[in-house]
């Protein structure tokens, strides 16, 4: 087995003291890069990327090569489960993703059944293998699902939407048919990170990108419920080390109290939340992880590193934080900026924090 060289994201989610605040950005490997704009070229579209090992691998190192990042995120996409159930998932240019089939009767949900991650996402896990085999233990690798009632929203609705009228009709109206979505969908997310696990994959976040835009009963018992099941089905412990599981819902500030109790080790905050305040509703209980507002990297150095003074010194001191973005960086960021990002979690950290 190969030594993990740098191994403070995983030490800081579990608690234990790292000598700077681990950093890593979700989204990191994106359009904001003209490596990555020229390898997708290259390769014809997004899913051609995702759907060749030997370019996902190379794309999720791209970051790695810039910035002194402290974990890769496998190249892919959270639709990935959709699309080996068969819905036909497309990216329109400038638009996002489409479903040539979307979830919409009780026909097209008895239809449906449990993916296998071996057969129909396996170019998913021969990318992590190569991934893993190419770091060569510089940083830990992080695997990835949506949640449960973010890929139904994108089943049913077919598409992004800002209003989730025809996801929220059913979950109102047929409950029980959006349940039983819900559990298709709980049952192939556990066997795809378990099989992310087994390929490599040292941490799993989950993308709960749209739990947050449900009532707070309705995300109890249409995402969060589901997520539970998923956090306690996980392998636990693979190579000798614990795998932490990292939980992100957006918009999910109010929370923390409920989320902390699913099992995860880790909540991801997005930019509303103080992290601070946020520290102190959840104590020990879980790690945090955030929670820079994206926007900022739009603006100067010194703005930047301003802002991320200000988030170390509201989480305040001792471990058990990991420095993220609250969503993910947008395609406008300019490459330079990141670096100031990122070199400023570690030098303010490491003087502020740690010493
Ligand atoms: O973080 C990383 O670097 C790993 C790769 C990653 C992608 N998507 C690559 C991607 C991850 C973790 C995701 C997760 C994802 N995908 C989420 C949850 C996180 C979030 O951002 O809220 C969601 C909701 C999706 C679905 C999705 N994929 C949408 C809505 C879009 C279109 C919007 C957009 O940003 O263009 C995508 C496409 C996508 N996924 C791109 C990338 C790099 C851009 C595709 C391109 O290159 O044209």
């Amino acid at each position: 087995m190969i030594e993990l060289k740098n191994d403070r994201l995983l030490r800081a989610l579990m608690h234990e003291t790292v000598d700077a605040t681990p950093v890593w950005m979700m989204r990191q490997a994106g359009r904001y890069l003209p490596e990555y704009r020229e390898a997708r070229t290259k390769a014809g579209n997004f899913m051609a990327l995702c759907t060749n090992p030997e370019k996902a691998c190379e794309v999720t190192l791209q970051p790695l090569e810039r910035y002194d990042l402290d974990a890769a995120i496998l190249f892919s996409d959270i639709l990935t489960i959709p699309d080996a159930m068969g819905l036909g998932l497309h990216f329109e240019t400038g638009e996002g993703p489409r479903f040539h089939k979307p979830i919409r009767t009780e026909k097209d949900i008895n239809k449906l059944s449990v993916i296998d991650p071996a057969k129909d996402l396996s170019y998913v896990l021969d990318a992590i293998t190569n991934i893993r085999q190419e770091l060569n233990g510089r940083v830990p690798l992080i695997g990835f699902a949506g949640s449960p009632w973010t890929l139904a929203t994108y089943m049913v609705e077919g598409k992004s939407t800002r209003d989730f009228l025809i996801s929220k009709t059913m979950m109102f109206n047929r409950p029980e048919l959006m349940h039983q979505l819900l559990n298709i969908l709980t049952d192939s997310v556990i066997v795809y990170l378990n099989g992310q696990i087994k390929a490599g994959a040292q941490v799993i976040q989950i993308f709960d990108t749209w739990g947050g835009m449900l009532s707070f009963e309705a995300y109890k018992e249409f995402s969060l419920k589901y997520m539970k099941k998923i956090v306690h089905s996980l392998i636990k412990e693979n190579e000798g080390r614990k795998v932490p599981v990292i939980l992100f819902t957006k918009g999910g500030g109010q929370w923390l109290d409920i989320i902390a109790s699913s099992g995860c080790d880790a909540i991801s905050l997005d930019w509303t939340s103080h992290i601070g305040d946020a520290r102190k509703r959840v104590g020990n209980q879980v790690c945090l992880q955030g929670n820079m507002d994206p926007a900022v990297l739009r603006s100067n150095p010194k703005r930047i590193i301003e802002e991320v003074k200000t988030i170390l010194m509201q989480f305040g001191c001792g471990t058990g934080h990991v420095f993220n973005l609250g969503h993910g960086v947008t395609p406008d960021i300019k490459p330079a900026n990141v670096k100031v990002f990122i070199d400023a979690v570690h030098e303010l950290s490491s003087i502020h924090r740690h010493a």
